[in-house]
């Protein structure tokens, strides 16, 4: 197999924060940060800042992934609330992301949800970062990867190489998100390291040696070089620590140059 080069992928997840000037300007600062890193740069503001931020990154000139945070499975209907894929797509939006552990454990998402919510996002040609990873209490009992092994094959079902292209992984132990609790590098490497491992099952070798995966939680500039340095760690998907533009860009630059191969 030639050897694989993965670009690191830095992704900002501001979940439901910030209001829509306030968007704008840290879309702007961020794109003009990641302009000429060598590396990719994504941001995840709320739907209803979606279309202002692509709008302001255009007018100035700027180029940032701009993805949403969540979709509809369903093409469309009366589905009150729900956001389709055509909808994002309609906005210039096509990066999306599944199973973040808010929508699985507040939401109330189940595996079959996820799987569903992936599987159109990927048959739509999105590129889907689908989260995944374990809790406080399955940690503790020795289930990680157990845990992330089920949910990679729930929500992967049906699903082959093919349809995996622009398929990302997002490992977030739920202990970590939110918390100032991180996962030290050499854990963090052997869960994703784990988790490559079921990706080659599913999907083969070649597939699992491409697909970035990337790490959540609790990811600051100070923890983010030690992370990213590890070999099966790809990048970063950052909740807190993307809504301020420096911090974040120090998180940027301590991805850039740092890309892995397989
Ligand atoms: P955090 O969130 O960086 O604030 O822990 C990460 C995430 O939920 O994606």
């Amino acid at each position: 197999m030639p050897p694989v080069q993965r670009t690191p992928l830095i992704a900002g997840n501001w979940k439901m924060n910030l209001d829509c000037a306030g968007a704008v300007a840290l879309a702007r600062d961020v794109a003009r940060h990641a302009a000429g890193a060598r590396v990719d740069v994504a941001v995840f503001p709320a739907f209803v800042h979606l279309d202002a931020v692509q709008r302001a990154l255009r007018a100035d000139g700027l180029a940032l992934t701009v993805g949403a945070q969540d979709c509809s499975d369903a093409p469309n209907g009366a589905l009150t609330g729900e956001v389709s894929l055509a909808m994002l797509q309609d906005l210039g939006c096509n990066w999306v992301l599944t199973g973040h552990s808010e929508r699985r454990h507040v939401i109330g998402e189940s595996d079959d949800v996820v799987a569903a919510k992936t599987a159109a996002a990927l048959r739509a040609s999105f590129t889907c970062v689908l989260c995944i990873g374990e809790k406080l209490e399955q940690r503790e009992r020795g289930e990680t990867d157990t845990v992330n092994e089920r949910q990679l094959r729930a929500a992967l079902k049906g699903l082959d190489a093919q349809a995996c292209t622009n398929l990302v992984i997002a490992y977030e132990p739920v202990w970590a998100i939110g918390t100032g609790r991180v996962a030290s590098a050499a854990d963090a490497q052997a869960a994703h390291h784990a988790a490559r491992r079921v990706l080659s099952d599913i999907l083969g070798r070649e597939t699992a040696a491409r697909t970035r995966i990337l790490y959540g939680g609790s990811l600051k500039a100070s923890n983010a070089g030690e992370l990213l340095a590890m070999a099966d760690v790809d990048g970063g998907l950052v909740g807190g620590a993307s809504l301020e533009a420096g911090g974040f860009g120090a998180i940027i630059d301590a991805a850039a140059g740092l890309a892995h191969s397989a």
